[in-house]
């Protein structure tokens, strides 16, 4: 089964074809988070208009890539320049399906892909699969070959029941899948996303965009036990509760129930409590203006002040890990989302999850058309239903 994953969420455009949910033949994306530097965050109307130009090209290239047309000189990394095939017309005939992310993301974003997408399936006569952006996240780590040199993946695909960590800019979440399509939603974040969190943390100590890459790199020349940060404490929503209960009907083996454990998240009192400690180290109080903050911290302060956050918000991430490794002894755990790319957040889970998990290679924990395409194979292997092209829509606040 050979798909071609489309993903247009936010500020990557990126396909990729990928056979039977574990082989990557090609993964192309451009990226126009360059254009979003200097606002320090992504502006919507660019990410649109952005995709609108690089989508043809992306696909044409994906296709050429995965096909043996037109390799790129150098593909041993997301290739983000193009060379137009003159057809690409038999190479549609490779190709068994399309999936595409239809939510969740930025609207204009999603538009200009599934649009795209819909208008292909009719035209190229193929099935289409509509896919959720966060679901796809978890399947980067089904990938485990690839005929792009480069990457490193994964002897094995992970096996169900499968305790799923998904950290992003957009998503904080801890699902239990016991099988494919088959997913509880054990918690997720209250307010803030981890990778937003780092983000404002960042724009709070003058990092650059995005934030997640420029604390890691910071806070390795601060001491991460400088500052004492708070960790959220939240009360168990009703639908865990349902689910306990339902777990301990099917399974009687299972004794460890946690009955007064919730998995949700929350990172608005950590993003506030490090304003407020910036503020203090720099001798101003809380009506000091946030932007004018950083030109007044050192580079040490700002490292700790990095580092210190880092370990904390991570630590949040593993803590609960933990127990739900604990309360549903899950097979195998990975992690998924930007924010698996942190190298804090591997050492940590290293560490203390009692399950050894499962890591993928860090260029496919951020946006990519490779998850898109994996999620689509298995899809379409287990004949799940298809998405009709002439009404798809997109769901920017598509949940799990
Ligand atoms: O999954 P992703 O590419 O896009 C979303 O779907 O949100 O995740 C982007 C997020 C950003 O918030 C970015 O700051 C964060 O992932 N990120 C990191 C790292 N690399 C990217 N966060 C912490 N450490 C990193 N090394
Ligand atoms: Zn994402």
């Amino acid at each position: 089964m050979v798909i071609l994953g489309i993903e247009t969420s936010c500020d990557e455009t990126a396909a990729s074809v990928v056979r039977d949910g574990k082989e990557m033949l090609s993964n192309v994306i451009a990226s126009s988070m360059d254009l979003h530097t200097m606002y320090g965050g992504v502006v919507p109307e660019i990410a649109a208009r952005s995709h609108i130009e690089s989508i043809i090209p992306v696909i044409d290239q994906a296709l050429a890539e995965a096909f043996g047309q037109s390799k790129t000189e150098n593909n041993t990394s997301p290739s983000t320049s193009y060379q137009l095939p003159t057809s690409n017309f038999d190479l549609w005939s490779n190709i068994d399906g399309i999936a595409v992310t239809y939510g969740a993301g930025l609207g204009g974003s999603l538009l200009v892909g599934v649009m795209t997408a819909r208008t292909l399936a009719l035209t190229k006569n193929k099935p289409l699969y509509g896919i959720n952006h966060v679901e796809a996240h978890v399947y980067a780590n089904f990938l485990t070959s690839s005929q792009l040199p480069g990457y490193k993946l994964p002897d094995n695909s992970p096996e169900f029941p499968l305790l799923a960590i998904i950290v992003s800019g957009g998503h904080t979440q801890l699902v239990l899948f016991r099988d494919h399509f088959d997913y509880m939603l054990l918690g997720r974040t209250r307010d803030d996303a981890i990778g937003e969190a780092f983000d404002k943390v960042a724009k709070i100590l003058g990092l650059p965009y995005p934030g997640g890459p420029s604390i890691a790199r910071a806070a390795l020349d601060g001491d991460a036990h400088k500052f004492k940060l708070p960790k959220a404490k939240l009360d168990q929503g009703a639908e865990i509760l349902d689910f306990r209960r339902k777990i301990l009907d099917e399974n009687p083996q299972i004794t460890n129930l946690k009955s007064n454990v919730s998995y949700d998240f929350s990172f608005s009192g950590l993003k506030t409590a490090v304003l407020r400690l910036a503020q203090e180290q720099i001798g101003e109080d809380f009506t000091f203006p946030s932007f004018k903050v950083a030109e007044k911290l050192s580079e040490l302060q700002k490292a700790d002040i990095a580092a210190s956050f880092q370990r904390i918000a991570i630590e949040t991430i593993v803590d609960k890990a933990v127990l739900a490794c604990e309360e549903f002894q899950p097979k195998s755990v990975v992690i998924a989302g930007g924010v698996a790319a942190n190298q804090e957040l591997r050492r940590q889970l290293s560490e203390r999850l009692p399950v050894a998990p499962s890591y993928t290679d860090i260029k496919l924990c951020t946006d990519n058309g490779a998850i898109v395409a994996a999620l689509g194979c298995f899809k379409a292997m287990l004949k799940a239903e298809s998405a009709d092209p002439y009404t798809l829509a997109i769901q920017p606040n598509l949940t799990m």
